[in-house]
């Protein structure tokens, strides 16, 4: 069986309303048919624009075998490169950051321009044309300040959710922000179970009592599970409606999310007793009760948008068993730390809620693999958002699979 047959016919197993057949979540062809019809072909969120704030700022990106370089040039403009010499392939950058006049290969010297055209190559000959050799471009998009790239020829079309989501997010503008903490985790788990875990909250109670300060578990207005949710929902609804801040869920169908929800009575930010986080508002915000904008984009972003800081969350696979989760906390550009905030206040809860996150990840990732394992019932109320999710993921990979596969079908229902 051929390895596209072997991904149709796993694809096949899968029932709508089920955790994946166990294999999807571990076998290699699978994770190899990801990396082409997902992460070669998808809108991904890199980095906020912050973090290359001036010309020549630079932060590169591992997805599989590419390395992308995300740069600000000379106009002001972030841009991606592919980090690979057009000389003889050399990785140019090979730092995760940094800042550069030019772009200059370490191994020949070839220089080139943040445009991404060659500049300077010595010892070519005469007829040695420089214009045939500029770097290999990656699409990107700035979205309210949030860069999201696509390594595809083609990209799909992101203005709709360009469109739908900023006004959510421009009261915060990302773009005045500045990194205060960045956090890394390595999880040995399979990149999708890391989305599946964020998607719902059903595991909340049981493990996030930090978080839970903070969060309220409905996801939705009109949540049925928390019977005095409607009522803050909606008085907080009135005040943000007279702020003139958009807060219904918006219709991003199977491929976003996004909404403006409420933290629990009395609580302004994501801190350990729901005190503020940071004296400074982001954006030119001047109230402190604003909640959270909640946005997820697939395939690997979500994000926090408080009042008095934001959050990122970036999702990157490292093979079939493990999964690079980068956390960022961004507080005003103009924020004085241990005057403003104090890294540790502001960073403790999701700290601790993604170690503990890691732990769930790491654990369901060792039970799919057992030989007991089989797909199990998603709850439709805790759990409906991963009922998105998989609906997205067995859609996207059946759109590369072969005419006439099984997996297609899957893709059809
Ligand atoms: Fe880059 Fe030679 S490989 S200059
Ligand atoms: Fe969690």
């Amino acid at each position: 069986m051929s390895a596209i047959e072997k991904v149709s016919d796993l694809m096949a197993q899968y029932r709508a309303g089920y955790s994946l057949p166990g294999p999807l979540y571990y076998d290699q062809d699978v994770f190899d048919l990801e990396m082409k019809a997902i992460f070669g072909t998808q809108w991904l969120f890199a980095c906020n624009e912050c973090e290359v704030k001036e010309p020549g700022d630079y932060l590169t990106l591992e997805l599989g075998r590419n390395s992308i370089i995300i740069v600000r040039d000379d106009n002001g403009e972030v841009t991606a490169w592919h980090n690979t010499c057009r000389h003889r392939g050399s990785r140019i950058c090979q730092e995760h950051k940094g800042s550069v006049g030019r772009l200059v290969c370490p191994y020949h010297q070839w220089t080139y321009d943040l445009d991404g055209t060659l500049l300077a190559a010595t010892q070519m000959p005469d007829d040695f044309d420089p214009k045939r050799y500029s770097l290999k471009p990656v699409h990107v998009c700035n979205v309210a300040g949030l860069v999201y790239i696509c390594l595809a020829k083609e990209p799909p079309d992101l203005e709709h959710f360009k469109r739908t989501v900023s006004p959510y997010i421009i009261p915060h503008q990302p773009a005045r922000t500045k990194v205060a903490f960045e956090s890394v985790l390595i999880e040995k788990a399979n990149w999708k179970l890391v989305i599946e875990n964020n998607r719902e909250c059903y595991h909340c109670a049981g493990n996030h009592p930090e978080l839970l300060v903070s969060l309220v578990e409905a996801a939705l207005p009109n949540d049925t599970r928390t019977h005095w949710f409607g009522d803050l929902m909606k008085r907080k609804g009135n005040e943000w409606d007279a702020l003139g801040l958009p807060h219904q869920p918006v219709n991003g169908g199977i491929e976003f999310r996004c909404i403006r929800l409420p933290f629990n009575e009395g609580v302004t930010s994501m801190t350990m007793d729901g005190k503020p986080a940071c004296k400074k508002l982001v954006g030119d915000l001047t109230e402190r009760d604003l909640g959270s904008v909640r946005m997820f984009h697939v395939p690997n972003n979500w994000n926090h948008f408080l009042s008095d800081h934001i959050i990122h969350f970036r999702v990157i696979p490292r093979g079939p068993m493990e999964t690079e989760v980068r956390t960022t906390w961004l507080v005003h550009e103009d924020a004085v730390e241990g005057w403003d905030y104090d890294v540790n206040r502001l960073a403790e809860v999701w700290q601790i809620t993604n170690q503990q996150d890691q732990v769930l990840a790491e654990q369901n990732f060792l039970g799919v693999q057992s030989d007991a394992y089989e797909p199990g019932p998603y709850s439709p109320t805790g759990e409906f958002m991963i009922l998105d999710f998989n609906r997205w993921y067995t859609t996207t990979m059946g759109e590369h699979l072969p005419p006439g596969a099984p997996g297609l079908r899957v893709a059809a229902e």
